[in-house]
């Protein structure tokens, strides 16, 4: 399995980072499988499997049950899982625990946390220094959607380039162990690129970032039905699926499955007497 250091590496040799998402045991196989770097347990699943509009209902729990599962698919890839709405703001000690049980209870080796204010700088650091490592987010931060006021491209002019700008020098400094950097002009992920040592996870960040995240559903066209602009659809599962489940239920109502190939036999002899 890959650990931060081979991370860590892999920017200095600009080897790219590839990093998905996968919310299940098959998705997480088949990431795996496919040598994807790190994968990521996004508290996106709220939109993608649990069919929430925002990521604002998906609870610890959720996070744990999921992340578990993933962890049983993929036991031989780095597992980041996102702190879930508002389980790292109420105090100090109930991130803790919050963060405690994420960690430990998935199996994961990181978790993801979104923003650069001051409080979640300084848990990045505690959360470090009890030996969690911590990836941080910032641009986009779809927690905040409502803060934010929707899901748009963020830093585009002066102030809040250089707010994005100084809170990732922060949270590097506070010991996050990579950033991911969402729906930000390339421009200016380019620019924190070269300037952290930590990898940058680009999406919707361009291709300057040290790695690239996407949504497992979004790249295979699965159950989502429009992608955002910086998607690029690798495949079609909407399509292979529905092909798939209308053959099979056309054939279970002509009666063409299942034939004799699909089905167990006996000694006709060993049926039961008919005691009417
Ligand atoms: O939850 C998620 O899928 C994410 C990625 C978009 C970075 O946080
Ligand atoms: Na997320």
């Amino acid at each position: 399995m890959k650990n931060k250091n081979h991370l860590q590496k892999m920017k200095e040799n600009k080897e790219k980072i590839a990093m998905m998402t996968a919310y299940d045991y098959p998705s997480a196989k088949l990431c795996q499988q496919s040598e994807v770097d790190m994968i990521l347990v996004g508290d996106s699943l709220g939109m993608v499997v649990l069919g929430y509009d925002s990521t604002i209902q998906v609870t610890v729990e959720d996070m744990i049950h999921h992340g578990k599962a993933v962890k049983r698919g993929a036991d031989d890839t780095f597992i980041v899982v996102d702190m879930p709405f508002m389980s790292y703001h109420l105090s100090i000690e109930n991130s803790l625990m919050n963060a405690k049980r994420l960690y430990q209870e998935t199996g994961g080796q990181a978790l993801k946390l979104e923003g650069g204010s001051q409080e979640v700088i300084t848990l990045v650091e505690k959360l470090t220094n009890a030996g969690i490592p911590v990836v941080g987010h910032l641009g986009l931060t779809p927690q905040s959607v409502n803060v934010l006021g929707g899901y748009k491209v963020q830093g585009k002019d002066k102030e809040k380039a250089q707010k994005l700008f100084d809170q990732a020098l922060q949270l590097e400094k506070s010991g996050a162990m990579a950033l991911v950097l969402e729906c930000v002009p390339k421009e200016l992920a380019e620019m924190v690129t070269n300037v952290l040592s930590i990898p940058t996870i680009g999406i919707g960040a361009g291709n300057m970032c040290d790695g690239q995240v996407l949504v497992y559903h979004d790249v295979l066209y699965y159950g989502v039905n429009r992608l955002p602009k910086f998607v690029k659809k690798y495949g079609d599962v909407n399509g292979a699926t529905t092909t798939a489940i209308q053959a099979y239920v056309s054939e279970v109502k002509t009666g063409s499955f299942p034939t004799a190939e699909h089905s167990f036999t006996m000694d006709p002899q060993a049926l039961p007497d008919k005691k009417l």
